[in-house]
């Protein structure tokens, strides 16, 4: 077994995911429906939260990414593996992701969502470790800046494994 050290605790989570909630709360008041995608696998404890805490009428449709790469690193060939299962074309559109590394995988979805015309479109990601980035994705709501550690927990997996984990924590050799 690994050893993990916490980098955000449970409490630090719940409190940023309620603000982000807040913020999206307000920033949406004018929408009549919002349309949330969270990004499978590693935002899907993040969505269940956040949703909890936006306080407007809205639809959960799941999207699954897959980004080849050996380990812990990205080649940056982007697939879908499961896609929407309504069209969004005229929706306000919010992706909510995991991490933000090096930009990649968010950068394809966001052009592939964005020729299915919806009538708004942001991103919103729990991390982001700009120590990583290749290229540059605007972030409209973001949980936490991280230094440049591969983390797990809370959704977040490394090989499949500590999704369950309550935290988020750095894996230390
Ligand atoms: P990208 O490099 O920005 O395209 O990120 C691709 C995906 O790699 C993210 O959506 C995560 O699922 C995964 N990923 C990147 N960094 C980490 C990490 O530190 N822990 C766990 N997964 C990560
Ligand atoms: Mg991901």
């Amino acid at each position: 077994m690994k050893k993990l050290k916490v980098l955000l605790d449970e409490e630090t989570i719940a409190k940023r995911v309620r603000e982000l909630g807040e913020q999206i709360t307000r920033d949406y008041a004018d929408a009549e429906h919002l349309v949330v995608v969270p990004i499978m696998k590693g935002s899907f404890l993040f969505a269940a939260d956040l949703i909890r805490q936006i306080d407007r009428e809205l639809s959960v449709e799941f999207l699954g990414l897959r980004s080849y790469g050996a380990g812990t690193e990205t080649s940056g060939v982007v697939q879908i593996t499961y896609d929407l299962t309504q069209s969004v074309t005229h929706q306000h559109v919010l992706v909510v992701e995991d991490i933000v590394d090096t930009g990649l995988s968010m950068r394809y979805l966001l052009e592939n969502l964005g020729t299915r015309q919806p009538r708004s479109l942001k991103l919103c990601s729990l991390l982001h470790k700009p120590a990583r980035t290749r290229v540059k994705v605007p972030i409209d709501y973001l949980g936490f800046t991280i230094d440049d550690h591969f983390v797990v927990g809370y959704g977040l997996d490394y090989a499949e494994k500590f999704r369950n984990l309550p935290y988020i924590g750095v894996i230390e050799n």
